[in-house]
């Protein structure tokens, strides 16, 4: 009797260990699965996910946070994903450079917004930004990201949630969307 009771912990002991390994070994997958550029208190993780991008934004604000892709000068002619949380609500729309340092909500120029997935959360200082773009333009105020090739994408976060209110910090990048390879080509001071 006092065989199978241990033969019985063994067994659960292995049982517990095998599934802690496993869990562990999950959760390591997952966060390798996304690659991601980090600058100061800003972070852009994303994953090819099929004919999409899913990207989590982080930034250590209660205000805005937003990633924009492929302008053509300055902030102009990029597609901005902009967003806050306010009540624990998630804000986060698309939006269109109207000008070197100007942006409208794309859905206010005529077009539709592209954004899916969408979830956030604000917690200890720190603002999280889940979405979904498709890797397709869908109109002229989306872009055709090349996953093959170089993609600027610029990164910029503020300490308030109105889109009124200019980003104290920004930074563009030239990404790799396939490799995870990055170079810097801009900074705010
Ligand atoms: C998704 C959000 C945004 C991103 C990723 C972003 C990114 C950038 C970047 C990278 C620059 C520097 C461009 C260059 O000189 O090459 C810039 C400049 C600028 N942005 Fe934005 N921006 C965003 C939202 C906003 C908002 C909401 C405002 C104001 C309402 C704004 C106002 C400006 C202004 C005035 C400049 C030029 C002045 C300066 O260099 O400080 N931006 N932005």
């Amino acid at each position: 009797m006092e065989g199978i009771i241990k033969k019985s912990s063994q067994l659960l002991f292995c049982f517990i260990v095998t599934i802690t390994i496993n869990l562990f070994a999950t959760a390591n997958l997952f966060a390798a699965d996304y690659l991601e550029v980090v600058d100061k208190n800003i972070s852009f993780q994303w994953k090819i996910n099929g004919s999409n991008l899913d990207v989590i934004l982080k930034a250590k604000t209660a205000g805005w946070v937003g990633v924009g892709f492929e302008p053509s000068m300055a902030m102009k002619d990029a597609h901005f994903i902009i967003g806050f949380i306010q009540n624990n609500k998630a804000t986060i729309e698309d939006h269109f450079g109207t000008g070197i340092n100007q942006h409208q909500a794309i859905t206010a120029l005529g077009g539709k917004d592209s954004i899916s997935n969408k979830s956030g959360k604000l917690e200890k200082g720190e603002t999280t930004l889940n979405f979904t773009i498709p890797l397709k333009a869908s109109d002229k105020y989306h872009k055709n990201l090349d996953t093959g090739k170089d993609v600027v994408v610029l990164l910029a976060y503020s300490d308030k949630t109105s889109l009124l209110r200019k980003h104290p910090f920004y930074a563009s990048y030239s990404i790799n969307l396939k490799s995870g390879a990055k170079k810097l080509l801009k900074h705010s001071k």
